[in-house]
């Protein structure tokens, strides 16, 4: 991989070039910088479709923008048409880019209304979706806008920083739309990455589900049942994953890693319920799941709700089965969907791993062995195996966790090619 530097051979290629983009504008007063940032858009040779909210035209004129981006504007006021048609603006585009973002529509899109064509097309966008928010300070830091910014950076969405300095009401502070410029340098990075991770990845802008690290069951409010595990593997696949040009999603148990690449979005769990939870909420819109969670199979019947006193000499616990998050997910998968597992076993590993293969309806299950030295729970090495339907299988050696993790994507990249994923 690190030897063919896919950077340096791209670098000449615009990395906008046919990029389709929706430009959402919004009721600010930043909205004549739209115009700005549009016309940085199409120069570097993208096709820019313009999208108003009725708000935003008391702010900048639909004839300046439509000129800039040779497109008619689409706006609230329009034929029953072009309303019918916000799916396929949602699949047209490569990027919907909210500039500014009112604190309107970010609480709109954090609550996935749609009253209008913009946000209608937001909640139909499979698209890597980024805002420049516009407001003014009091607004800006209002819990119910931090609210619902963190409610869409969790949701997928992309925040171009907002600048510091005078606002349009005399106040000073954040809130200041990115300039033009800043805007068009984050989106140029962002597809840039895209553009080497592209040309050699599969699963580039696809979105990957990964559950990784322990989980703990609560026993009273101060103990915990748990695992060894340290969840290394699954955070080292995290970054391997966004490396590619996947967009990461990863539910992660209580673990002190965490993954290195910015890109990867993560979610902090405790437990394998709310492990479970998560997964559900994700794994609809993902087209794959690597299960590389150490899940707890049984967790305290009845936890207490007080420190449980040293009373007697023995204490008997009762557990119960948590819920099994791949089989789940395996019952739910659809097709373009994939769904991967890991076995850790201790004896007559191939045939339980195959049991656990079919069971969960995974398309591949890596296995190790904790008879292997070397592989396992806690340690930076790992020996597999992944065993495939159908009798196939493949084994490699001994390696540092970063690589073997390298060889499990390699092997999700290889279906996904062969298949094409959706
Ligand atoms: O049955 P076992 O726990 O050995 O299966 C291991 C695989 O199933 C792993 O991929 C693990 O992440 C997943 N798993 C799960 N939910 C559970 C138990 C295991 O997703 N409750």
């Amino acid at each position: 991989m690190a030897s063919d530097k896919p950077e340096n051979r791209f670098s000449q290629v615009s990395s906008w070039t046919g990029k389709k983009i929706l430009l959402g504008i919004t009721g600010s007063i930043a909205a004549y910088k739209a115009a700005f940032l549009l016309r940085l858009l199409v120069k570097a040779g993208a096709d820019v479709q313009v999208l108003m909210t009725a708000a935003a035209s008391d702010f900048i004129g639909p004839i300046t923008l439509s000129t800039l981006s040779k497109r008619p504007v689409l706006s609230d006021i329009q034929s029953e048409s072009n309303w019918n048609k916000h799916v396929e603006w949602g699949l047209w585009a490569d990027a919907l880019v909210v500039a500014p973002a009112t604190a309107n529509t970010l609480a709109k899109m954090s609550q996935g209304l749609c009253d209008n064509l913009l946000s209608a097309v937001y909640l139909s966008a499979r698209c890597p979706v980024f805002v420049a928010p516009a407001m003014d300070v009091d607004m800006w830091h209002h819990p119910s806008t931090r609210r619902n910014i963190t409610r869409l950076q969790e949701d997928g969405v992309q925040f171009i920083p907002v600048g510091h300095g005078e606002l349009a009401s005399g106040l000073y502070g954040e809130g200041r739309m990115a300039e033009p410029e800043e805007i068009f340098a984050f989106l140029t990075a962002f597809f840039a990455r895209g553009k080497s991770a592209e040309l050699r990845s599969p699963l580039a802008g696809k979105r990957v589900l990964l559950t990784a690290g322990p989980t703990y069951e609560p026993l009273d409010p101060v103990r915990f049942l748990g695992n060894r595990s340290s969840g290394k593997m699954g955070v080292a696949l995290a970054d391997v994953l966004a490396r590619r040009g996947a967009r990461v999603q990863l539910i992660l148990g209580p673990s002190a890693e965490k993954p290195k690449e910015e890109a990867v979005q993560v979610w902090r769990v405790q437990t394998a319920q709310e492990m479970l939870d998560k997964a559900l909420e994700l794994f609809p819109r993902s087209d794959a799941a690597v299960l590389a969670a150490a899940v707890a199979d049984y967790r305290p019947a009845h936890p207490a709700t007080q420190k449980i006193k040293k009373t007697g000499d023995s204490l008997l616990l009762e557990l119960e089965k948590t819920p099994d998050i791949a089989a789940t997910l395996g019952r739910q998968k659809q097709a373009g969907q994939y769904l991967i597992g890991f076995a850790l076993e201790t004896e007559k590993e191939e045939v339980h791993a195959r049991a656990k293969l079919q069971r969960k309806n995974f398309d591949f299950i890596v296995l190790n062995s904790l008879r292997d030295a070397g592989a396992g729970f806690q340690v930076d090495t790992n020996k597999i195996t992944i065993l495939y339907p159908g009798n196939k299988a493949q084994t490699y050696e001994l390696k540092a966790k970063e690589e073997v993790a390298e060889d499990i994507v390699d092997a999700l990249e290889a279906l996904v090619d062969k298949e094409n994923i959706r």
